[in-house]
């Protein structure tokens, strides 16, 4: 009801009625009011004028459910929006609900985590309010060994919902850095939760750094935010709607067509292709050139005596 409520007051620029905006949503006008009242206490500065009715002005930007669903088109993949203000990390309660049958869809979103989770057991840095931290279930019917595809088709949206509403371009560091000149801005989380033959559900954790002006040590030599790159605020919800948008329809492609559709849009914002770059393995250290990634997504280096590397796992160095 808030998202409709939300999409009616944010496609009307002049007064709305509460008559109109009650038959539009078919309840009566002391609803109409107590979720205008709702959202007050939210943050969205609505006026109300006697005999016009209500104004949407100001809107804060809150990752909530009804902020979000009234965002998305219609033909959205997401099914249902789960929204926190403080989780342990956002990819430990999808695991839950994956379990549990959340459906293909399922977003888990918190406005902070406590204990966010980066790649190679690492920690991400995800305070309150300032990026988006979410996991997404989904439920693909492809082999086990396809998995690590999500990651880099994710990182096409990531980087294409970036351009489309903030204008700024990043590039992917293979498999799973989103950068702004060596400085990382996202970075993507893909587990699963599978049988030795079969993929029960893929949960994608993406944690987008957006509106911080700094970061702690040792971050600030590494990190960097969409604010400090654009030079003022940015959208948190506005990101995160352009960037299902293009999931969405990457994800129906990748289901349609497989990767060989996505690979040419993950190598047109690819930092490494081309380049000298250094592998860093459990087990060893290669240096090589960078000539693209295969069919399966996996990396691979050309080294100086001209063999050809396959890279399934790795820290990058460019
Ligand atoms: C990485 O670059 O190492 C991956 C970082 C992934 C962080 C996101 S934030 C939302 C989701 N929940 C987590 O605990 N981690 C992922």
């Amino acid at each position: 009801m808030k998202s409709s409520l939300l999409q009616i007051l944010r496609t009307n620029k002049e007064f709305i009625s509460g008559e109109k905006i009650s038959e539009k949503l078919g309840c009566s006008r002391t609803a109409v009011w107590k979720h205008i009242d709702a959202l007050r206490k939210e943050g969205y500065n609505v006026e109300a004028a006697p005999k016009k009715g209500y104004r949407l002005g100001e809107e804060p930007d809150l990752l909530t459910k009804h902020q979000l669903e009234s965002r998305l088109s219609s033909d959205t993949f997401v099914t249902a929006v789960h929204h926190y203000t403080t989780l342990h990390s956002t990819q430990e309660t999808a695991h839950h609900l994956a379990s549990e049958n959340a459906p293909e869809g399922t977003i888990v979103l918190s406005d902070e985590q406590t204990k966010g989770k980066g790649r190679l057991g690492r920690e991400w840095h995800s305070p309150r309010e300032t990026g988006i931290w979410m996991s997404l279930i989904l439920r693909p019917d492809i082999e086990v060994k396809r998995a690590p595809q999500l990651t880099l088709l994710t990182a096409v949206a990531v980087v294409r919902g970036i351009k489309n509403s903030t204008g700024l371009s990043p590039e992917i560091k293979w498999p799973n850095d989103i950068l702004f000149e060596g400085k990382k801005v996202a970075g993507i989380l893909t587990e699963m939760q599978a049988e030795p033959d079969k993929v029960n559900a893929i949960i994608v954790g993406l944690g987008l750094n957006v509106n911080q002006s700094t970061f702690p040590s040792p971050l600030d030599r590494i990190a960097t935010s969409l604010k400090i790159e654009k030079g003022d605020p940015v959208s948190r919800v506005d990101v995160l709607a352009a960037i299902l948008e293009e999931w969405k329809w990457l994800y129906d492609v990748y289901l349609k067509e497989g990767f060989t559709a996505i690979k040419p849009l993950w190598e047109a914002h690819a930092l490494t292709m081309g380049k000298k770059i250094t592998a860093r393995t459990p087990k060893e250290t290669i240096i090589g050139i960078a000539t693209g990634i295969d069919d399966a997504g996996v990396l691979l280096l050309r080294e100086q005596d001209g063999t050809l590397r396959h890279i399934y796992s790795a820290d990058i160095e460019c």
